[in-house]
């Protein structure tokens, strides 16, 4: 499959390699057609991997992954073009972390409304799924590294789309536990576990941990 990403950071890379193991030609979409990063990878990568611009990336993908800055991702859409993501699925990741007063971030949009929602309503014939922004990215596409059965969730309007994502978590990447929260809504859920998450981060010193839900059976 034609697999476009936007973004270049560390997120976009550790992905992109996933899914070119996977067999897939993925392209790094960038503000900049030769972004520095990107041309790393790509050299790294081999000759399925490609970069271009935002729009160069949504244009290419049959698949879309947002892996941008949470701050600049409304931007980063903007210039992906509407008419290139239009009727796809957006898989996005990213997080509305604020760090302009140091660590630990706040959030730039929580609470009433989520950057999910506010990506949903700028693309509206776009399908975006939120799904493993609770975890880092080493762990999005090798849960086993934390052991066998933790959860992670997705968020979505369209189910057909929703239903692709957790076909991908599962069978590419190797999640046994999908938790479906419902419509984009829901994504101010996980979007806010960030305040936790970057505080459990800050006691644990690693990025390299998970929620594994634990109830009482019924
Ligand atoms: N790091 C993790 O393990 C992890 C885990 C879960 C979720 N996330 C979320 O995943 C996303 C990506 O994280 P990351 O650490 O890989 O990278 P990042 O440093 O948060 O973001 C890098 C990307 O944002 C773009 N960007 C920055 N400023 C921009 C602007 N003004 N306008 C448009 N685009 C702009 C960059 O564009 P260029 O390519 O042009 O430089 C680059 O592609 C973030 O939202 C993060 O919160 C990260």
């Amino acid at each position: 499959m034609k697999i476009g990403i936007l973004g270049s950071g560390q997120v976009a890379t550790t992905i992109g390699h996933k899914l070119i193991q996977l067999g897939h030609q993925v392209m790094l979409g960038s503000r900049t057609q030769n972004n520095e990063k990107a041309a790393a990878w790509v050299k790294a990568a081999g000759s399925a991997a490609s970069q271009g611009t935002f729009a160069d990336a949504a244009r290419f993908g049959e698949l879309l992954w947002n892996c941008t800055s949470g701050l600049h991702s409304l931007d980063a859409l903007r210039e992906a073009r509407e008419d290139n993501l239009r009727g796809k699925t957006l898989i996005d990741v990213s997080n509305p972390l604020d760090f302009s007063q140091g660590f630990p971030p706040f959030l730039s949009v929580c609470n009433t409304t989520s950057l999910a929602e506010q990506l949903q309503a700028a693309l509206p014939e776009t399908h975006v799924v939120k799904a493993l922004n609770t975890v880092t990215c080493s762990v999005m596409v090798d849960p086993a590294r934390l052991g066998p059965k933790h959860d992670i969730f997705v968020s979505g309007n369209n189910e057909d789309a929703k239903a692709l994502v957790v076909m991908i978590l599962k069978e590419w990447f190797g999640w046994s536990s999908v938790i479906d929260l419902g419509d984009i809504k829901s994504a101010r859920g996980t979007e806010a576990y960030l305040l936790l998450w970057t505080r459990l981060y800050g006691h644990l010193k690693s990025g390299e941990f998970n929620i594994q839900l634990v109830r009482r059976e019924l």
